[in-house]
């Protein structure tokens, strides 16, 4: 077995080989698995459900999830510097996650043993300590069922996927970033907030909307009603551009 950081460093290496259009050399991938063709997940969707290992035991995803939210989300591999720093923001986040009822799963093909290792480096390196479960599919069962696995990016290791699934199990917001480039879960909480606010009201929420601004009424909503549903007015620039502070402010 490669010890961490001889494995770090080699996945890093074959990530940069395969974008630079050189073949990687993955000595712990062993034979080469069959990906099965799996149809993306689109929003509205039901999230598949599944049974998998993580550093908190086995998760059953409805039964962990029971009334809450989740926010899934993927990354390349263990020991990879961009993902470290990634653990430890939803870490850190987590009272925001709590406060808006969701609860965050992270995943990589990677075994368990090397999350537990790697766990260690989080709290080491970010200061805080892995507080949800990261799925350890080394069998990659959830990444099929996500398809998490984009073999033009990389042919057995998961891209950056974020999934949001509300409490009715169905897909909300899926998003892919490269590799290279770590999320922003700042942004993740922002369209939480604005898909809580606008499954309870009338409205959505404009570009770079953050909770507390103001919001846009639902074209479907006639001026007889918006008088009625926001009595804090509403500023009509057109008939179809109706702005009112945030309702439940
Ligand atoms: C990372 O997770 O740190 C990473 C993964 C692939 C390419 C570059 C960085």
């Amino acid at each position: 077995m490669l010890s961490q950081h001889e494995y770090g460093a080699e996945k890093s290496r074959n990530f940069e080989a395969m974008r630079a259009g050189t073949a990687p050399t993955d000595r712990r991938a062993g034979p080469q698995i069959e990906i099965r063709p799996s149809p993306s997940l689109r929003l509205g969707d039901k999230a598949p459900d599944f049974i998998q290992d993580s550093t908190r035991g086995p998760i059953h995803l409805y039964e962990w999830m029971a009334e809450s939210w989740a926010v899934l989300f993927s990354h390349p591999s263990d020991f990879t510097p961009v993902c470290t720093t990634e653990l430890g923001m939803v870490a850190r986040l987590k009272p925001e996650f709590d406060k808006r009822n969701v609860k965050a799963i992270g995943l990589s093909v990677d075994p368990l043993s090397y999350h537990d290792m790697w766990a260690r480096d989080i709290a080491e390196t970010q200061g805080v300590e892995l507080n949800f479960p990261l799925l350890a599919d080394a069998d990659r069962k959830v990444a099929l069922l996500y398809d998490m696995i984009h073999p033009n990016s990389h042919a057995t290791e998961t891209v950056r996927s974020v999934f949001i699934i509300d409490p009715t199990k169905t897909v909300r917001l899926t998003h892919t970033y490269p590799a290279s480039t770590g999320r922003n879960f700042d942004e993740v909480l922002r369209v939480i907030d604005s898909l809580q606010l606008t499954d309870d009201l009338q409205v959505a929420t404009p570009v770079n909307w953050k909770l507390g601004d103001d919001v846009v009424i639902l074209t479907s909503v006639r001026n007889q009603e918006a008088d009625k549903l926001f009595p804090q007015g509403y500023r009509e620039l057109k008939p179809y551009l109706r702005i009112t502070p945030q309702p439940n402010k």
